[in-house]
């Protein structure tokens, strides 16, 4: 295994000869604000597995408890501040032709740091969909001042606008994922456990397609030994120097090999 340095040295100077990069983001990008992640210590709230409550079932059968849970969890979101890992995400998007940011996180850090287009492939913690006309809303008062909230024009129960266990990703944000992942010459996949699906398969589909594709991760996952490289380390600490050492590429000008991307 090369020491890391080597590894950065290496990543620092693929990227720098890519014109398209794809970003697939994860619950541990969030980790240094202080939003907790799904798995590990963090698969309980209070006494029920998150995992269960992210379920129309249990919403059904429960909807005050989870719109509690999820009110517990914009409340943290709230008080949260983007980290160095998002703030680097934003700074490389303008530095490529081709950049598509893709992210299973439904906490909004990424736009707050500057992200201009993330593809939300979960939803959003801060919109709220009608179970009677489907339609969405921004829902932003925190604390909730009603719990459960209301859809204000018909009264049916609102849920959060976010994809639950056993439901399908939107499908045109997934439909953009997927080509950003089949199109990019590289792709980073940075702080997630890489085992939902299908969030987890767009890895392989760039892999499959010929682009490098990079995990920086405080472990090892699931894909780690079916992709190019796995920077062990905090997100926080890696892609700002990343960023840094890429962006510097840039300023010397130095020069980019043909895309498999058609640039503008
Ligand atoms: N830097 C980098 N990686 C980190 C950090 C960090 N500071 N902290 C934690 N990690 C890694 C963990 O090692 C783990 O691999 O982030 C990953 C978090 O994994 P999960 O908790 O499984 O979160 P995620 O991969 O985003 O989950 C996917 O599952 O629960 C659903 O819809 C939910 O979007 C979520 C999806």
């Amino acid at each position: 295994m090369e020491p890391a340095t080597d590894m950065t040295d290496w990543l620092v100077e693929r990227l720098g000869r890519s014109r398209g990069l794809t970003i697939l983001t994860g619950s541990g990008v969030s980790h240094e604000s202080g939003v907790p992640t799904f798995r590990g210590k963090d698969a309980f709230w209070e006494k029920h597995r998150v995992e269960e409550l992210a379920t129309w079932q249990a919403f059904e059968a429960h909807p005050e408890l989870v719109w509690r849970w999820y009110d517990y969890r914009r409340r943290g979101v709230a008080e949260a501040q983007p980290n160095g890992a998002h703030f680097a995400i934003a700074r490389l998007e303008p530095a490529f032709d081709a950049f598509v940011l893709i992210t299973q996180n439904v906490d909004g850090l990424h736009r707050r740091a500057g992200s201009t287009d993330p593809l939300e492939l979960h939803g959003n913690i801060w919109r709220a969909r009608c179970t009677r006309e489907h339609t969405t809303t921004d829902l932003l008062d925190c604390p909730l001042r009603e719990l459960p909230p209301r859809c204000e024009k018909c009264g049916a129960l609102l849920r959060p606008d976010v994809v639950w266990f056993g439901e399908p990703l939107p499908p045109d944000e997934y439909e953009r994922a997927y080509e950003a992942a089949r199109n990019c010459d590289a792709m980073l996949v940075v702080g997630t456990s890489a085992m939902v699906r299908p969030a987890a398969s767009l890895p392989l589909v760039a892999k499959h397609n010929g682009a490098m594709v990079v995990e920086i991760n405080v472990s090892f996952t699931p894909i780690s030994a079916l992709i190019d490289a796995t920077l062990l380390g905090r997100a926080g600490d890696i892609l700002p120097e990343l960023a840094d050492r890429v962006l510097a590429l840039g300023a010397t000008g130095a020069a980019r090999a043909p895309s498999r991307v058609h640039v503008r």
